[in-house]
């Protein structure tokens, strides 16, 4: 049971007693140790791809580097805050056949006994064993209830549904539809993720039935995220109606800021597609110079008002949570 008597007793043990039931998305580039340490502290899961930490050719795995820095600042962390300690962090591993790292950082992540484990773009049994031979927790990502039940065949403890409107490669599906059909079959740690950025909408994700929220893009405009001023200030000063949907820049359809499209010369109302096949994780894949700068964010982004710090941002969340739940509780008093 939480402080405020949500009952999360049938979720892993790593997934309980947080303080709020919100797990921050790994955001390529932008998520590193400073921020994933930030989030924890705050209480709530923090959350890096593992793809984040490159090395130079020869020089020692990065990865390593920061499991052994995120591990100590939250050991200590614990011991001096017994009373709020941190929430554990995730690494997002991407299950996709151009990710050549793949097996060295499983046992890199395995090593450090990392406890929550996010996996996008395919579900594999050998990395769910891999996390689960240290103790971990396996949320995978899907679009719609086919790879669901895909997931958890293959041995994912959890699912993280994305939806439409979400930074990234976002779903087609209402939240709606997408978590009512997931939850008449599982009724393990289920997780909504789209244009959540406010406490109203945490909660809309609890009434309609996830265990958590999934927030990406309001951390972008944080002070610890790693991202370029530029960027962190066009998310506070766009909306919904500045996120364009485009296959181009990754082969998947994704979320973009529409003003950065422009910055590159582009139409974003005219973008040629691009198929699946031109996906690539590797690190020598070479993307035009130009779409370096285009930006991705989800269409929450509109409750993104000023570049904050975590705690913050979190502290807001929290905030609006309460007095939207207090709000609705009132109408079903008797
Ligand atoms: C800039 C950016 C980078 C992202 N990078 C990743 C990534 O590397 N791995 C991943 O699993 N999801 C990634 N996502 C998707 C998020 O995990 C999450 O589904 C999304 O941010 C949720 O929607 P929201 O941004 O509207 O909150 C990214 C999203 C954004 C906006």
């Amino acid at each position: 049971m939480t402080k405020w008597g949500r009952d999360d007793s049938r979720l892993p043990k790593a997934l309980r007693g947080l303080r709020l039931p919100l797990v921050a998305a790994p955001l390529f580039i932008v998520s590193a140790p400073d921020l994933v340490i930030a989030q924890c502290k705050a209480g709530i899961v923090g959350a890096f791809p593992a793809l984040n930490a490159r090395e130079a050719d020869g020089e020692h795995p990065l990865l390593d580097t920061w499991l052994t820095r995120i591990n100590e600042e939250l050991d200590r962390h614990n011991q001096a805050n017994p009373d709020r300690p941190a929430a554990p962090f995730a690494v997002n591993q991407i299950v996709h056949r151009s990710n050549g790292r793949l097996d060295r950082d499983l046992e890199i992540c395995v090593r450090h006994k990392v406890p929550v484990w996010i996996t996008s773009l395919g579900a594999r049994v050998e990395v769910n064993e891999a996390a689960h031979s240290c103790g971990g927790v396996v949320l995978h990502d899907i679009i719609n209830n086919t790879f669901a039940r895909k997931a958890i065949d293959k041995g994912a403890d959890g699912l993280i549904a994305v939806a439409a409107g979400a930074g990234g490669h976002a779903g087609p599906q209402s939240p709606f539809a997408l978590i009512r059909e997931i939850r008449d079959w599982f009724d393990g740690p289920l997780l909504l993720s789209g244009a959540i950025a406010s406490g109203e909408a945490l909660l809309a994700a609890r009434a309609v039935g996830a265990d958590f929220g999934y927030m990406g893009s309001p951390f972008i405009a944080t002070r610890e995220a790693n991202a370029q001023s530029g960027y962190k200030d066009m998310i506070v000063s766009s909306g919904a109606e500045d996120i364009v949907t485009s296959s181009l820049f990754t082969g998947v359809s994704g979320n973009y800021l529409k003003p950065s499209i422009m910055a590159a010369g582009m139409d974003p109302e005219n973008l040629p597609s691009a198929d699946a096949s031109s996906m690539n994780f590797s690190s020598g894949s070479s993307k035009p110079k130009a779409w370096k700068e285009i930006w991705g964010a989800g269409q929450g982004i509109g409750a993104v008002r000023e570049v904050a710090d975590v705690a913050s941002l979190v502290n807001r969340i929290e905030k609006e949570y309460l007095h939207a739940g207090a709000s609705l509780a009132a109408e079903f008093a008797p």
